[in-house]
């Protein structure tokens, strides 16, 4: 058995080891070619049958109907920032985001830089984006609305998606998509960068209405042109072919664990245990406000600078790794996607006990 740590790292992130040891097995001869999966043409039968399975995979497994398509596109979840308002911006119409992080600051970004008429009518920022705001109107003119609904870096996540009535709802789903179930059909598109709960870097999932398909202008780049990727399943340049690989074993790890619902519950039972203890602790603050808390990234601070890096330090002699925060919100942060074990948050929690009782 190799050896392998606990790895709490908020992306690229832990991946299911079933999927890991399958990679491994089909390494130098996939199903029978003679060669890897990244030596195979993308143009093959091979190759289209696996992105066909992988497209089917990413769409069944949260309920997606046909009026949607997938496309596995580079670049990103950045390269999306800009994508979207170059694809779905319409002349007279003023996009409408909400400000709930750094992500979704970069998002704004991205649109302002474009020029393209934007409005945010929502931020947390007036409170280290602790929380996911509630109070604001979308307005009858938006072009759409993005939301990122979980914002990784600050572990606040939205428990209710808004209402956007007819306006096209865009959300960032980076680091929370597949981690429980929601109505998709609320949604107009969703992206995300793979390399959270669905596999790689380099491979962004996105999900997008076929009915807004028909907004991407001709005259934007042809590598952010959803319309084209479209039209060629992906394949309109060199896709990561090996991203695309691996994220559909993910996704039939997913289908052979039980699906969402038995994940979601998996999910809720390893956030539950730290956040008690988080509760039940004056030593541990936690960050993200209870109404808003994710069940992906939970984030907390310690009393002292000093006492995080320590904390951070014995972590790792138990081999739990990758639970520094980011230095926006500083302190711990405790990534723990779908692959994470419950036995991997349970060993965490252990930790967190042991570690008040000697230096709190
Ligand atoms: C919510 C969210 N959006 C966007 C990004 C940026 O993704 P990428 O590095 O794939 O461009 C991240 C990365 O951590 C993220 O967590």
């Amino acid at each position: 058995m190799a050896h392998r740590v606990i790895n709490f790292n908020p992306g690229p992130a832990t991946l299911p080891l079933p999927v890991l040891e399958t990679v491994q097995r089909e390494l130098l001869d996939y199903h029978g070619e003679g060669m890897s999966i990244m030596e195979i043409s993308h143009r093959s039968a091979t190759f289209d049958d696996l992105i066909l399975e992988a497209e089917s995979r990413v769409k069944h497994i949260m309920g997606f109907s046909d009026d949607y398509q997938v496309l596995f596109l580079q670049g990103g979840a950045t390269a999306q920032f800009a994508a979207v308002p170059l694809n779905l911006s319409r002349e007279g119409k003023t996009a409408a985001y909400i400000n709930t992080g750094s992500w979704a600051t970069k998002a704004i970004k991205e649109v302002e830089k474009l020029g393209k008429p934007f409005r945010v009518i929502a931020s947390s920022e007036d409170d280290n984006f602790s929380y996911i705001p509630t109070d604001f109107s979308i307005g009858p003119d938006a072009a759409y609305v993005h939301i990122t609904s979980n914002n990784t870096i600050f572990g606040t996540q939205w428990q209710e998606y808004p209402d956007t009535g007819d306006v096209p709802l865009v959300a960032d789903m980076s680091s929370d998509l597949y981690c429980r179930r929601f109505d998709p059909h609320r949604f107009a598109l969703i992206y995300a960068g793979a390399q959270k709960n669905a596999g790689p870097s380099g491979v962004t999932i996105v999900i997008i209405r076929k009915d807004l398909l028909e907004r991407s202008p001709k005259n934007i780049p042809s590598i952010l042109n959803y319309k084209l990727f479209a039209e060629k399943h992906s394949l309109y340049n060199t896709p990561n072919t090996f991203g695309v690989y691996v994220v559909n074993l993910v996704m039939k790890w997913i289908q052979d664990e039980g699906g969402i619902d038995v994940l979601e519950e998996r999910n809720r039972k390893k956030a539950r245990l730290v956040y008690d203890v988080l509760d039940a602790s004056d030593f541990y603050r936690p960050h993200a406000r209870k109404d808003s808390r994710s069940i992906m990234n939970i984030t907390w601070r310690l009393p002292t600078e000093d006492l995080e890096k320590r904390f951070v330090a014995e972590a790792k002699e138990r081999e739990l790794v990758g639970l520094k925060g980011h230095r926006s919100v500083g302190g711990i942060r405790a990534s723990i996607y779908n692959a994470m074990t419950l036995e991997g948050v349970q060993r965490l929690v252990e930790f967190m006990k042991d570690f008040e009782k000697k230096h709190g």
